[in-house]
């Protein structure tokens, strides 16, 4: 049977800054996918979940990638939500909806959209992610690991059915008119692979294809606010789907290089360098407006039908490298402002200190 798995998700309001959502706010948005999309038909099923301050809605459905009617009910949901945010007097409220009016399809309009077109196995598996506090540059390096290294992906070995490899499409996400993207094949491509993805502020991994049969395994969101807005909104909040198990790589060889706590950027301000520590689905941001967080949940699918969803890393095993990542995290933070501790200029989110270096710029004098 032919479904697609869509994930949209938006800040559109949190308590007390940029914590997490209310749960008056997260139920609105759920009453309204139910009444407007399961009871109408229009989705199979869907999950409301938050990571930090956004609200990711997952809908299962029959009709397809960037469907007009599946966009719209997310936008609807999230600009209902938005009233109730308002009426709480919630902080940022509809942050993320950038755009006045619907227009077809959300991206482009803020929230973030991954979305796989599948043909679904009789067992299918998958794997939710949603980060906060950073970009979808943070996804490429644990995906690079997870489908084309075998120190994570033990399959690449030992498994018959990845014995092809796999196919990454990469986008330029600074290409802003239309989508610039590249194919390239792994292991033949291994380091031109990782030429590209060593920057992850401009090369981002949009999908991933098995060569052995062709199927989806992948899909990211690519979105970067500060392209639409022009200005600082927020940070893009990438949201991840991966297919495991079979033909594509194992649960757990997905969500090994998590352990590494990699540094990305986001962090407070959206301006800084952070180590990404994975959390439990529905924890809030905290220390120095972070740090970047990512959740991963597990669901089983039959006709587009989930299971409740099992929490990755909801184990003992991430507790100990949630207080690895803590370390990483009080480590870079000790040189706050300094070098790699924030990020370059081109990538700082806010205006104010472009507007101070002008200022700066008159006062020097040159010496003769
Ligand atoms: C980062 C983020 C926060 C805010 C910070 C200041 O993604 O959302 O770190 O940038 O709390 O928020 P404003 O500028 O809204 O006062
Ligand atoms: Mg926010
Ligand atoms: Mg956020």
């Amino acid at each position: 049977m032919k479904i697609t798995i869509s994930v949209i998700k938006a800040d559109i309001g949190s308590i007390g800054g940029h914590i997490k959502p209310s749960q008056k706010l997260k139920d609105s948005v759920r009453d309204f996918i139910q009444e407007n999309g399961l009871k109408k038909g229009l989705v199979i099923d869907s999950y409301i979940s938050s990571t930090g301050d956004d609200i990711a809605i997952l809908m299962t459905h029959t009709r397809g990638k960037s469907n007009s009617e599946i966009h719209k009910l997310a936008w609807d949901s999230f600009v209902a939500g938005t009233a109730v945010a308002k009426s709480q007097g919630l902080y940022g409220a509809g942050q993320d909806l950038l755009k006045d009016a619907f227009s077809g399809n959300v991206r482009g309009m803020g929230p973030a959209v991954a979305e796989l077109e599948i043909e679904e196995r009789p067992n299918e598996s998958f794997l939710f992610f949603a980060a906060d506090k950073t970009d979808p540059g943070a996804y490429s390096l644990p995906l690079y690991l997870s489908f084309a290294d075998p120190m994570h992906n033990a399959g690449l070995l030992l498994s018959p059915g990845m014995s092809k490899g796999f196919k990454f499409t990469i986008m330029d996400v600074e290409h802003v008119d239309a989508d610039r993207v590249i194919e390239l094949s792994a292991p033949e491509n291994l380091y031109d692979i990782a030429a590209l993805l060593r920057d992850n502020q401009r090369f981002v991994i949009e999908s991933i294809h098995s060569k052995n049969t062709g199927e989806l395994a992948v899909a990211v969101s690519t979105t970067r606010l500060h392209n639409i807005a022009g200005k600082y909104t927020g940070k893009d909040d990438p949201v991840c789907l991966v297919r495991v198990q079979g033909s594509f790589p194992a649960t757990g060889e997905v969500l090994s290089p998590y352990g590494i706590g990699h540094y990305v950027a986001g962090f407070m301000r959206g301006s800084h360098t952070g180590p990404l520590m994975p959390v439990k689905s529905n924890s809030p941001i905290s220390f120095f407006d972070g740090p970047p967080v990512v959740s991963a949940q597990a669901f089983s699918m039959r006709e587009g039908v989930l299971t409740e969803p099992a929490d990755a890393f909801d184990q003992p095993f991430w507790d100990y490298v949630r207080n690895m990542v803590s370390q990483k995290a009080i480590e870079m933070r000790r040189q706050g402002f300094s070098g790699c501790a924030m990020l370059p200029y081109s990538e700082l989110e806010y205006g104010g200190i472009v507007e101070k270096l002008k200022e700066l710029d008159k006062k020097f004098i040159v010496r003769r």
